[in-house]
């Protein structure tokens, strides 16, 4: 039997840090709201000429090196974003040129903070269906861009980066199951209006503040806590697993009340939980690449584990995906 598995992974942040102490002095809010509302204590800031796919390139990089694999032998390159560097070319092509990655054909994939779980299943698909192959599966982000520096209520959450894995065939146990879901139903509780078919950019979308994030907190938050129970045992039940046997759980980063509702509801104690959302807020599609990245490196995941990864976002989206390191 052939698996998925994940060859190795990388990521990358911009270098400049945002704290919550420098946004009281941008929008009426404090660090004391931010962090009991969020758990977010800084996040990365992305410099005016620092692109998508530049960090996009640089998680790229690090995941190829550590998995021993060159550009040239990578067959499939998905990005998932909400923010490419534009609405076209995709970033993918755009990386896949930095990269060299000649022989690979190269898409973005487009499911809110769900981008990097929907393009690992479509990865693992793939290469299952070929029988052979590797791919590069990237979530990149610079939300900074798309965020209104003048609404509290959604500039405090976010931040930029970048995380990438390359996957390949194997005969040992790797991605042992995917779940993936959405609801248009829900596309109006977080969106970006403008831009795009159904409001064209004009002067009156610009005055009105229709480029930058809108988002209703309280129902993304509801749906969030009730989707990572639903999609974590859904996976679990698809591979034949249980909670137990879950070593790290890895779930999207978007805000501590919600990780530590989820985790509660499915009985997972706080030392099997990754949470780095303090440090980077909320990265949408690159915020599970880059937990990953971080648990692996620091050594939180050995081989043999089973991980889970669950993310949600807009769309609505959800996903999760179970895997044997
Ligand atoms: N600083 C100070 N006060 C604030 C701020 C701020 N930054 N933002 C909002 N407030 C105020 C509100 O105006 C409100 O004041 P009022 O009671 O006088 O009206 C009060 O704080 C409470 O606001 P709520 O929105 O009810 O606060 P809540 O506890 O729900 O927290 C939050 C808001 C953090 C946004 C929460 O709803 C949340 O995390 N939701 C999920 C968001 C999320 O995960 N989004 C990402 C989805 S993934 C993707 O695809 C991008």
């Amino acid at each position: 039997m052939q698996w998925v598995r994940v060859l190795g992974t990388g990521s990358s942040v911009p270098e400049k840090v945002l704290t919550n102490f420098d946004l009281e002095h941008m929008v009426d809010t404090s660090d004391e709201w931010i962090t009991t509302r969020t758990g977010i204590k800084e996040r990365r800031i992305a410099a005016p000429s620092e692109t998508t796919s530049k960090l996009a390139l640089e998680a790229a990089w690090r995941a190829l090196e550590a998995a021993q694999v060159a550009p040239e032998e990578i067959d499939c390159i998905i990005v998932g974003t909400v923010t490419p560097d534009m609405l076209f070319p995709s970033t993918a092509c755009l990386l896949q040129h930095a990269l060299g990655a000649k022989r690979a054909f190269a898409f973005d994939l487009e499911a809110g903070c769900t981008g990097f779980v929907y393009a690992l299943a479509v990865a693992e698909k793939y290469l299952l269906a070929e029988g052979r192959g590797k791919a590069l599966v990237v979530g990149a982000e610079t939300l900074s861009k798309i965020v209104d520096w003048q609404d509290r209520a959604t500039c405090v959450l976010f931040g930029d980066g970048a995380g990438a894995a390359v996957v390949g065939l194997g005969d040992r146990p790797g991605i042992l199951a995917t779940y993936l879901g959405a609801d248009g139903g829900g596309a109006h509780l977080l969106e970006l209006p403008a831009g795009c078919s159904r409001m064209p950019a004009s002067f009156e979308t610009v005055e009105k503040r229709l480029h930058y994030i809108k988002m209703n907190g309280n129902e993304v938050f509801k749906f969030a806590v009730r989707i990572v129970e639903e999609a974590s045992l859904e996976v679990l039940r698809k591979a034949q697993k249980t909670v137990d046997d879950v070593k790290l759980f890895i779930p999207h980063q978007a805000n501590i009340r919600i990780i530590q509702s989820a985790a509660k509801r499915l009985g997972i104690p706080e030392e099997k939980v990754f949470v780095n959302v303090e440090k980077y807020g909320n990265t949408s599609s690159a915020s599970i690449p880059i937990a990953l990245d971080e648990a692996s490196r620091s050594g939180r995941i050995r081989e043999g584990d089973i991980v889970l990864l669950v993310g949600f976002g807009a769309g609505l989206t959800w996903g999760a995906a179970l895997i044997q390191w």
